[in-house]
């Protein structure tokens, strides 16, 4: 019988498909998640994303130094305004980096925050407001004004 060349690529090219597509799949299984300190951000209980405590953490401990940058009200639109804090007047908007951004809210909150000037700029100071287990999720309260502001 003579070998059908079209139907030999054919298969060739759907095994290279195939092979392709697991091999993809590996490796997006096997990225491994982004950490910076005690931090980890992971698929949240409350909503989207958030962030995740990687090792017990003390009450009172510093879990994040972020830097940020103040800006105008007016430079913040669409769906960054649910991710800046408050600024340092009426319209100023905090843009916070690192993983600053991504806390989730609660009411009962374990983490909390305060601003501090630095010779470079603002930073925002995360900090453990009790004893915290490794893999809890970590919250501040995002305060009264930030949920009656939006829908
Ligand atoms: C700063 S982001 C927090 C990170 C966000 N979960 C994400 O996946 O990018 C703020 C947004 O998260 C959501 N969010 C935060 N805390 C929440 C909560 N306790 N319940 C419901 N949604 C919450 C709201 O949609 C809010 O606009």
């Amino acid at each position: 019988m003579e070998p059908n060349l079209p139907v030999i690529l054919s298969l060739v090219l759907i095994s290279g498909i195939a092979v392709g597509v697991a091999i993809g799949f590996l490796l997006k299984k096997k990225r491994p998640a982004i950490r910076r300190g005690a931090i980890v951000i992971s698929a949240s209980t409350v909503s989207g994303r958030g962030a995740f405590a990687t090792e017990n953490i003390k009450d009172g401990a510093i879990i994040e130094r972020c830097p940020a940058i103040e800006v105008s009200d007016r430079d913040i639109g669409g769906e960054l305004v649910n991710y800046v804090f408050y600024g340092n007047y009426e319209t100023a908007r905090l843009v916070v980096m690192g993983y600053g951004m991504l806390f989730n809210h609660s009411s009962t909150p374990n983490v909390a925050y305060y601003r501090e000037e630095t010779s470079l700029g603002p930073e925002m100071v995360l900090y453990a407001l009790r004893n915290i287990r490794k893999g809890e999720e970590l919250y501040y309260n995002y305060g009264e004004e930030w949920w009656t502001t939006r829908q």
